[in-house]
């Protein structure tokens, strides 16, 4: 079906106000071919009104008319708001014309990284033009992070990805090994795991746990998450469960210290690779965490507020790649990514409210709600699922039920037998 197209604007300017026009403006869909309002849309790219002047352009844009092409290349240069620019930039490199070039050439010097990335996708078009392809491949160098991106996707990706993206090792399917994650680690093969999700030991909070300073609990984690990207598929996914923790005074002469371990941990991340994407908020009923305010609560004395502390911070990254989600999509058989929909119910904002769990073997166990939602919503069926820091298996319980496989690691040896004792079978037993 043909779809329908407008013909003229249909505004009697004075006696409009600009919600009227923005209402036309945003409403007029395709325009056709011989349109008639063209110089009425050049006169209201230039209103004082922003919205106005934004709409105004892109339904110009929606023209693709090369004889607009001087009239965007003026405008560009007195057009003030960065969104708009954006919008004009967009129109010109819409045109698909040769007559575009040496202005979208102009264009990658400006200031603004917004109209250089509309440029180059301008450019884009005629990229196997050698000055246009010289003039690009040299933006590698950029300082804007979005321009490195798009040129190394466009020019410099000769990555081999591989075809077994949707399978993991057999080897590792559904097992649970004792001793340090990391010399466990050093031998699984790279691009072996689909989601990591993991507590890590809170510094020298839970006796479980001894280091000798901060610095070095920040070292010894770094290096174990760069074996984790190493062994994470491409673009898969990473969460970390952690949260700022208060190591007690030890007298009264001294204060008590706290450590900001998501704040902290979180830079190594985003250096050794993985990309960040979002911080979930896990939040417990307030009687069910520690009381810190009740001595604010008698002397009100400020500087010595302190709130209970009932959220964890999940944050989620996932491995940097040049592989959109959808190329994710490709790899898997229909049927997966149909048993795999997220069933209804699904948390909709990025607060979870989700109660603490106990249990009488260890003293940090995840809530199986939470395990189930993190493995619903950022892995497939039949996946392989990791817990570097597996404590009583949590993790493995919950990627049982979901239908994926579990991979577990854990240093101490009573919580590795109550997992064999919940999960079952050892690499070494086979
Ligand atoms: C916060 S707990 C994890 C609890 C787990 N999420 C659960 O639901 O039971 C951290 C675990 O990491 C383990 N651990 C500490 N250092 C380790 C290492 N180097 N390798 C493997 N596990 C380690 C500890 O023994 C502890 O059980």
């Amino acid at each position: 079906m043909k779809n329908k197209q407008t013909k003229s604007l249909n505004l009697k300017l004075p006696a409009l106000t600009d919600k009227d026009i923005l209402k036309r403006l945003k409403s007029l869909g395709y325009l056709s071919d011989d349109f008639e309002d063209v110089n009425l849309l050049k006169e209201l790219s230039g209103n004082k009104n922003q919205d106005i002047r934004y709409y105004a352009i892109s339904n110009l844009a929606k023209l693709a008319d090369d004889n607009l092409l001087e009239f965007f290349y003026l405008l560009i240069k007195s057009e003030k708001t960065s969104r708009n620019r954006r919008e004009i930039a967009s129109a010109i490199g819409r045109l698909r014309s040769a007559k575009a070039i040496d202005i979208l050439l102009e264009l990658l010097s400006d200031a603004d990284p917004n109209i250089i990335l509309q440029s180059i996708r301008g450019l884009l078009v005629f990229k196997k033009e050698k000055k246009i392809y010289n003039k690009l491949i040299k933006l590698r160098f950029h300082e804007n992070e979005l321009v490195q991106k798009i040129i190394e996707v466009e020019f410099f990706d000769k990555k081999n990805y591989s075809k077994n993206h949707s399978k993991s090792p057999d080897h590792l399917k559904n097992t649970i090994m004792l001793g340090d994650t990391f010399k466990i680690l050093k031998k699984v093969d790279e691009e072996s795991i689909h989601l990591t999700f993991t507590s890590p030991p809170y510094y020298n909070a839970r006796d479980y746990s001894i280091y000798n300073s901060y610095k070095s609990y920040l070292k010894f984690l770094i290096r174990i998450f760069k074996q984790v990207h190493r062994v994470t598929k491409e673009g898969r996914f990473f969460v970390l469960n952690t949260s700022p923790i208060i190591i007690p005074r030890i007298g009264r002469k001294y204060s008590s210290k706290r450590y900001p371990i998501p704040y902290d941990v979180h830079k190594g991340l985003i250096d050794m690779g993985w990309e960040f994407l979002d911080d979930i908020v896990w939040a417990k009923p307030e009687p069910s965490v520690k009381n810190r305010v009740a001595g604010f609560a008698q002397h009100r004395k400020p500087l010595a507020y302190k709130p209970n502390c009932i959220t964890e911070c999940v944050m989620v990254y996932r491995k940097k790649s040049n592989k959109l989600i959808d190329w994710i999509y490709d790899q898997y058989p229909k049927s997966i990514i149909d048993d795999s929909k997220v069933p209804d119910g699904y948390e909709t904002s990025n607060i979870w409210k989700i109660d603490p769990s106990h249990s009488k073997v260890h003293s940090a166990t995840f809530p199986l709600e939470l395990c189930d939602r993190i493995i619903q919503y950022y892995s497939f069926k039949e996946d392989l699922v990791f817990d570097p820091f597996a404590g009583s298996g949590s993790v493995g319980v919950s990627a049982k039920r979901n239908g994926r496989y579990f991979f577990l690691t854990e240093l101490n040896k009573s919580y590795y037998d109550e997992m064999m004792r919940k999960l079952g079978k050892d690499l070494f037993d086979q």
